[in-house]
């Protein structure tokens, strides 16, 4: 019997006894590609040795030092290299130990950077309906997935959600995909002028789409046009990255492809690649210009900021993606995943829509392609995939309510970047067994 409170508690986890490249392997000895990185963490795979020598002699130097009384070389470094690296204009990084920490941090720091402006009446954050920020009260908050939020709904500070950029299901037939985006960027506007532009503080969203809709790149121009609403209107605007960032599409920051820049960006998975917990914010000069202009002081804070030994293992993730160029085998080998997903399920009766960039990849699985239509939401497939891949020693990270956060299955892929082009195709070819084994175990309607 487990003392552990497991996410699942009548599931029986395999336990992960050790990992190594694009490998786990469990207590028995069956071994699994890591083909999601966990949720998109495991940039690096496992083990790499490089991260652990760096993260070993940080241990031997200092585990841990209160953020109230130091500062530590191995933070201030990893802060200068985020910020050489990171969107223009970044001038400062806030250090926390995950995603929901980061978007917590992000919110706060908005609130109060109008706060210290002499805009108090600001108060309202506007999300996009099925987006993920984390599960602690603000992040699910500003959250748009009602499956997550719905029983907590009582305790969530108020927040408005406008349409996500999902082209597959949204864009009608009659528009380009730029005046679809034209359309969303107009609800956005309406939606600013319906709470009063003075009283909002900002917009939040995932440049591309992650867990809960199924990896959905924005349109082209979309945040372009997201960006100049946000503007007019003296609205900030905070990218959530957890997931998408970091490299993960083929670009070190997602928003690069957008050509646009936040305000505030929240950063996590790919930061540290699961070698131990750790999140970010990317604060623009001009944030950070009102606090040191204002109380000089951001009104927040955690016991593990900064965390030596995590921003230790984050530096030497990040020298090893630039060292080795990683982020051209994420956009060589991302073209590679993406026309092997196409070869294996373009056709495929069940799967509607192949979508997304470099290593961040996913499939979304209908009843019927014509229609769209979704399978019955209680024979959970999402699930079934993932147990036929389990099986398979395949990890991938499949979830259902992708439209609604009831209706819709989805699978993610998040390989680490250093997987070759043979990884790919088993990883492939695993998992088209799995979703055939999946669709046929699921009850005749
Ligand atoms: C886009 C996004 N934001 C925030 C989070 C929350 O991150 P964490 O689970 O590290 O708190 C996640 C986690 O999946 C995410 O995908």
């Amino acid at each position: 019997m487990t003392r552990v409170l497991h996410r699942t508690i009548a599931h029986s986890y395999p336990v992960a006894a050790r990992g190594q490249g694009i490998n786990i392997w469990d207590a028995t000895g069956k071994q699994y590609i890591d083909a999601s990185g966990g949720a998109a963490v495991s940039c690096l795979g496992h083990s790499h040795p490089d991260v652990l020598a760096a993260m070993h002699a940080q241990l031997d130097k200092l585990a841990y030092a209160h953020t109230s009384f130091f500062t530590t070389q191995v933070a201030e470094e990893l802060g200068e290299d985020l910020v050489r690296h990171g969107p223009p204009g970044t001038s400062h990084v806030y250090f926390v130990s995950g995603g929901s920490e980061a978007i917590e941090a992000a919110l706060k720091m908005a609130r109060q950077y109008f706060v210290e402006k002499g805009e108090p009446e600001r108060c309202h954050f506007i999300g996009r309906r099925q987006s993920y920020h984390g599960n602690t009260l603000g992040a699910l908050a500003v959250g748009g997935n009602q499956w997550r939020r719905k029983q907590f709904a009582p305790l969530l500070i108020e927040s408005h959600h406008v349409s996500p950029c999902y082209a597959y299901r949204d864009r009608r037939a009659d528009e380009t995909p730029r005046q679809y985006g034209e359309r969303l960027a107009q609800e956005l506007e309406a939606k600013v002028q319906e709470l009063g532009p003075r009283t909002v503080i900002a917009f939040i969203a995932e440049t591309v789409g992650g867990a809960t809709a199924g990896v959905i790149p924005p349109v082209e121009g979309y945040f372009k046009r997201v960006r100049e609403v946000c503007d007019r209107h003296g609205i900030l605007l905070i990218l959530d990255e957890v997931m998408c960032g970091m490299g993960r599409t083929g670009t070190l920051h997602a928003c690069e492809q957008e050509g646009i820049a936040p305000d505030l960006m929240a950063v996590a998975k790919g930061l540290g690649g699961g070698f131990a917990p750790i999140g970010a914010v990317l604060v623009q000069g001009k944030v950070f210009e009102a606090f040191q202009k204002g109380s000089r002081l951001f009104q927040h804070g955690h016991t593990y900021l900064g965390h030596p030994l995590a921003c230790a293992g984050a530096l030497a993730v990040q020298r090893v993606i630039r060292r080795d160029d990683l982020l051209a085998n994420v956009r060589g080998q991302g073209e590679h995943l993406m026309r092997r997903l196409n070869e294996r399920f373009g056709n495929h009766h069940h799967v509607g829509d192949v979508r997304g960039r470099g290593l961040f990849q996913a499939i979304e699985l209908v009843a019927d392609r014509a229609s769209k239509a979704t399978f019955d939401p209680r024979h959970k497939l999402h699930a079934r995939i993932k147990q036929e891949a389990m099986a398979r020693g395949l990890m991938v990270y499949p979830m259902g309510g992708t439209i609604d956060g009831v209706h819709g299955d989805h699978v993610l892929l998040a390989p680490p970047f250093i997987a070759t082009a043979s990884d790919i195709d088993v990883i492939v070819e695993r998992l088209g067994a799995s979703v055939d084994a999946a669709i046929a175990s699921l009850p005749r309607a």
